[in-house]
Parts: C-alpha cells; structure tokens; sequence
C-alpha cells in the first residue's frame, strides 16, 4: 500500500525499495507448482517478475494469463538472465483486467496475416506494433518541428469535397444529405486557397483511392502530408524535398533510437542533395534493363511491348529500378498527359510538366509534387483539353483571377515512408487499422 508506484524504465534507479508497477502480461511462464514467471509490458518497456511459495497457489496466480493486466506489488532486484538486468519478486497481485484463455486461438505466434488483422485491435499490443506507432509519432513530430522552423502553418480542410484533384474515377462517394459528394483523394485544392492568407501552408489528414488495388502499398484510406508554398519555383521545391526528409530523418534517427534499434538497426538517415532522374531517363533505363535481362524484361501490360516514352510506368518496375540504383531518386518532368490537370508545363518542353516523384528503394514513390498553374487563361485552356466541367472549380479558378502567385506543392504517403523507415513489407503494418479492398473491420 505505501509501495511508489513506478515507471517500468525507472525501475534500474529503485532497486530494494518496495514499489508497485502496472502493465499487460506478454508472456507467463510456470515452473512446476511454486514458481511463476511473467513478463510485463507498458509503454514499449518489459519488465520480468517472479512469483513463488504460497503466492503462485492462489487464485490471483491461476489467473495470470496473456494479456491479463495487472497491478503488482514487490520489489526489485538485479537479474543478469532478465531483460533490462531488473527482475521484480511479487509479494502481492492485483488482477485489474482479466484476459480469458481464448485469446490465444484468436491470435498466436502463427497466424497468418488475414487472422492478424481480423484481431487488428489485440494486434496492435505486439512489440514490434509499439515501436512502429511509436515511431510513427516521433516521425511526425519531426516534419511539425521542420515546417514550424520555416513558419509554415498546419490548417485542417475539408475531406467530403465536391471536386475531384487527380483525375476522380477513383473516388469513393458519400451520400451527403440530397447532394452527391465524395471523400477527398487529396487536400491540395483547399491547401491553395490558404497561400494568400498565410503563404505556406501545410495538412496531415486522411485521403481516400478506391482503386480496385491490392498491392503493397496501396490502401483505401491513408495518411496524406501535403504542402503548399507561395512563391516557390521548381528549383525551390526540389530543394525543399531534400532538405526535409534529410530532417525528418536525421529527427527519427536522433529521436526514436529504440524503436529502430528494434525495427532497423542498420537504418541511416538520408544526407545530401538526391540523384535526379527525368521520365525519359526512367524510360531509357527500362529499355536498357530489358537488354540486360532478355529473359524477364519489364513488358506493358496495355500494350505487350517494352515501355515507351508516354507510358505510365507501374510501381513494380519502377520500385526494381529504385532497389537497383539503390538510393532516393527525384523523378522529375512527367508528360503531361500522365499528371493532373493543375501541373505547370516545363518552360523547356511543354509536353512535359514541372513535376517530380521522390523514390526510395523498397517502397517506391512517396511523395508527389509540382508546380502549379497559375495564369487563369492557361488553366482554362487545359480544363477544355481535358473536357472538364470549369463550372464546379470556380473557387479554385478564382484564386487565379484575384491575385495569382506562382507556388508548389506536394504530397507525402505517411504510411509509405513509416514502411521505409520501419522497415515494413507492406503497407498494411505500417497502419492502425488498414482500409482496403475487402477491409472495414476492426
Ligand atoms: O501522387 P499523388 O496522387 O499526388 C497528389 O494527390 C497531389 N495532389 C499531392 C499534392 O501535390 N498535394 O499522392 C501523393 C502521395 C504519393 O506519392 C504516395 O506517397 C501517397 O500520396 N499515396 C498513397 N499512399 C498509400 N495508399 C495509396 N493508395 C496512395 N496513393 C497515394
Ligand atoms: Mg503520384
């Protein structure tokens, strides 16, 4: 009762003193019938206890199974074999929330990825979980500190939108009262209506891809970062890119040291200025790769012929080049018939647009930017290009009639970069409770 209670990491500094420690069973080991081992878990930490003689008899012993929570009494003592080197001698046991045994057909050591997320919300106790979201948070503070050094300001749209931002087919709608509405692809459109008001300005919330795609780092609903800057030329935007991921993961690298300790030890943050690679490059590289590799070239699947200039390059053949070349690449100067509808044409070539991917090996694209259009008469024309109905952007086209600016901006994946960092096969892991095809529960 006069026990302190107690921090797992604090427990090293309070060695002899009586003390009590709450947390979530991992593991309960029993050696015949007086002795009991169990590990404890809180915030990332573990904690091994002992339990021996009359108390492993009693009912509050019996009920000691994974995941139980526990309130326990004891004290502390150093234990070489332990994790930590801290081991803690229970005298008394409080069960504060029982877990039944059938927690175990639910979710063990061997079930398979679809019975995981089946038990999202027991899932999310593991370790390895812990030290991802985790380090999802530190990564996160990161690019706030970074966008506050610049003064840039977080703001919060909309996300049921009436206007599609990237091309629409792959919108979910939403019944919005009478009207058709549908869940945004993107806050791009809003973010640019903030530039006159605060210059450059930044979002983290949810987009949504209905995509019938289930690949590794595709999800219904994700974590968007995007970016709008005033005044900012292509060069200005490159620049930026660079020295924000050089920031935020110098940041995770500095911050969250345990957390990749455990899920990439050989993690190095990113340094320096990244290798440039325009779209016609990527194209030429393809080809080259295919007379390297005659007997598995990369072949179009819309066209049964290698790439050409014009295509739009998948994430499988463009994530092998990226693992090859093995280091971050900016993608830069797309045709414009593969962007979307507000990406400014290279002064240079116009068929082209002022546009980049960043790249990272083992994931693939994680952020897309450009530079915007912003002559009123010029973004008109590419509406009527593109056969676009101008009517429902109107509040999108007059910030070009009421005081345009040049500015740039782009998009991050949160959950793709979290992958890269954490060192995550697939995109699913990397996210609390994953939206795709097939997927709404937990
Ligand atoms: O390249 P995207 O489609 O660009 C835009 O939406 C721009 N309007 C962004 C902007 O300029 N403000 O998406 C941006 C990033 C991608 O690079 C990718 O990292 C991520 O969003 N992303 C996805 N992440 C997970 N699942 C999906 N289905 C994703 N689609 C895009
Ligand atoms: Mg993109």
């Amino acid at each position: 009762p006069d026990a302190k209670r107690i921090d797992l990491a604090e427990c090293p500094k309070n060695l002899g003193q009586p003390i009590k420690v709450e947390g979530w069973i991992k593991h309960v080991r029993r050696q015949g019938k007086n002795l009991i081992f169990i590990d404890i878990r809180r915030r990332m930490e573990t904690l091994q206890c002992v339990i021996t003689g009359q108390l492993a008899k009693t009912e509050e012993a019996s009920q000691l199974t994974r995941e139980c929570c526990v309130r326990l009494f004891g004290t502390l003592h150093e234990e070489k074999r332990a994790p930590g080197e801290v081991e803690m001698s229970v005298d008394f046991i409080e069960i504060v929330g029982p877990s039944p045994v059938d927690l175990e057909d639910k979710l063990n050591r061997d079930s398979n990825p679809e019975q995981r997320m089946n038990q999202r919300h027991l899932d999310l106790r593991s370790d390895d979980m812990g030290c991802l979201f985790s380090l999802r948070a530190k990564m996160m503070a990161g690019f706030r500190t970074f966008f506050q050094q610049r003064g840039f300001a977080e703001v919060t749209p909309p996300t049921i939108v009436k206007n599609s931002c990237e091309g629409g087919s792959k919108m979910f709608p939403v019944k919005y009262y009478e009207e058709e509405a549908f869940l945004t692809e993107s806050s791009q459109l809003y973010l640019e209506t903030m530039l006159a008001t605060l210059d450059s300005v930044y979002c983290v919330l949810p987009s949504y891809r209905a995509e019938k795609s289930l690949t590794r780092r595709h999800l219904a609903e994700y974590t968007h970062m995007e970016v709008e800057m005033a005044f900012y030329d292509f060069e200005d935007l490159l620049k930026f890119l660079e020295d924000m991921l050089v920031f935020v993961t110098n940041y995770c690298a500095t911050e969250a040291k345990v957390e990749l300790a455990k899920l990439n030890p050989g993690f190095k943050p990113l340094t320096g200025s990244f290798r440039r690679m325009s779209y016609a490059e990527q194209i030429q590289w393809l080809k080259d790769y295919n007379k390297q590799h005659p007997e598995d070239p990369f072949i179009n699947a819309e066209t049964g012929k290698e790439y050409e200039y014009g295509d739009d390059v998948p994430e499988k053949p463009e994530r092998c080049m990226v693992d090859t070349i093995g280091e971050p690449i900016l993608l830069h100067s797309f045709p414009k018939e593969l962007k979307a509808f507000y990406m400014k044409p290279s002064a240079t070539n116009p068929r082209e647009t002022e546009s980049v991917d960043v790249l990272i090996p083992t994931v693939g694209e994680i952020v897309g930017a450009s530079t915007r259009i912003d002559d009123y008469q010029e973004l008109m024309d590419r509406y009527k290009e593109l056969g676009m109905d101008t009517e429902s952007y109107y509040w999108y086209n007059d910030l070009r009639k009421y005081g345009s600016c040049p500015h740039a901006g782009f998009g991050l994946g949160v959950e793709r970069l979290l992958c890269w960092i954490g060192h995550r096969d697939h995109i699913r892991d990397a996210c609390m409770f994953p939206r795709y095809m097939g997927r709404i529960t937990p």
